[in-house]
């Protein structure tokens, strides 16, 4: 029979040689990590393996492995913070690895449980504790990823598997307050589409989306607004979801979003947004929706100086703000209120920040 995952069997070995810490303002995204890695193999006779804890180390794999040639990868993104009273406390994370599993699910990887998962992540963010930066806007990223390991070019389900989980501290992403970006709204390359998988987690996601983006920065924009379909839907900014903000006649206000049509990733910063908005704004003021629209309604509405602002959502930047959109040889400018960001914006980032460092609690948002 195959084992479950189990955390309570947990290896560990501790390095001898641990690593200089960077200071704060020496650290860049995803590049330098902590000194442990925790691993746990799968196979397809006996299930999960023993969960280990040990020195951060290279893989060891045959130029074989599936995951190279077919792409079996999926992987997350999710944030430790350190609050006031040096408590760790990651942000939502069972959202996170019930997406993981959706995602293990859709490319035939084995799938395991989300407390489990949970408490060894808890356990490698004890041990490599000292690594998770103090202030606002620093924090560790955690970089839970699966891959098929099977040594064979058949394409097939892999009998073999790797879960491990990696850490990089990690500074906030605008260093000096927000930077807003041009974004080149693109329809000559698709990021996701109907019956694909561009509602997962997939490394093959991200690879094709590069070029687009190198091609949209040689033109002045810093990322791609990416279209679907004749009608011209916009569904998300880079690697990023995207909500815009309307306002009507009457000034009465509206946050939209791409509904969740199986061609959205389901972003934890996304349903965050979501959730404080409806909670903090006023309805008689504001209209929260998940609807479809399209790039002719931004610009017919930024026409009529009825679009009020726009921002991208994920964990790594948590919000990002718009500040103009290139489409068919037009620009239009997006409103930023202080140079920076939207009013909105400002309050959806600092909603976030608050509970992310422990400062509000907010339903069972951050574990500590
Ligand atoms: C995000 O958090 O916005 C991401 O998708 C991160 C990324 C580095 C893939």
């Amino acid at each position: 029979a195959q084992a479950p995952l189990e955390a309570s069997k947990i290896q560990i070995t501790k390095t001898s040689t641990p690593k200089e810490k960077l200071p704060n303002d020496k650290l860049v995204f995803g590049q330098t990590f902590t000194d442990h890695m925790l691993e746990i193999e799968w196979t397809k006779e006996a299930g999960w393996g023993t969960p280990k804890i040990s020195p951060y180390h290279n893989l060891s794999l045959d130029p074989s492995t599936i995951v190279f040639h077919y792409a079996f990868e999926l992987f997350e993104g999710m944030k430790a913070y350190r609050d006031s009273n040096d408590k760790i406390r990651t942000f939502r994370p069972t959202k996170n690895m019930i997406r993981m599993n959706q995602s293990a699910e859709r490319i035939a990887l084995p799938t395991f449980d989300n407390e489990e998962l949970l408490k060894l992540i808890d356990q490698f963010l004890l041990i490599d504790e000292s690594f998770v930066p103090k202030g606002n806007g620093y924090s560790l990223y955690l970089r839970p990823t699966l891959i098929g390991t099977t040594p064979s070019l058949g394409v097939g389900s892999p009998d073999r598997a790797l879960l491990y989980v990696i850490a990089s501290p990690v500074g906030p992403y605008y260093s000096s307050g927000f930077k807003p970006v041009a974004l080149e709204a693109t329809d000559y390359a698709v990021r996701a589409w109907p019956g694909g998988v561009g509602n997962r987690k997939l490394g093959a996601n991200y690879a094709p989306c590069v070029l687009p983006q190198q091609k949209a920065a040689s033109k002045g924009y810093a990322q791609n607004l990416w279209l679907f379909g004749e009608e011209g839907y916009i569904t998300e900014v880079g690697t990023m979801n995207v909500f815009f903000v309307f306002k009507d006649e009457s000034g009465k206000k509206e946050l939209v979003t791409a509904p969740l049509d199986g061609t959205i990733l389901e972003g934890v910063t996304r349903d965050s947004v979501l959730t404080l908005a409806k909670e903090k704004l006023p309805s008689d003021e504001w209209t929260i929706s998940e609807r479809k629209f399209t790039i002719h309604e931004v610009f017919d509405k930024a026409a009529k100086g009825q679009l009020v602002e726009a921002f991208g959502s994920g964990t790594a930047a948590v919000v990002s703000p718009i500040n103009r959109i290139g489409w068919n040889g037009k620009d239009i400018d997006v409103p930023v209120a202080d140079g920076a960001s939207g009013e909105l914006t400002k309050d959806v980032a600092e909603w976030i920040r608050r509970i992310q460092y422990g400062e509000e609690e907010f339903k069972d948002w951050s574990r500590v």
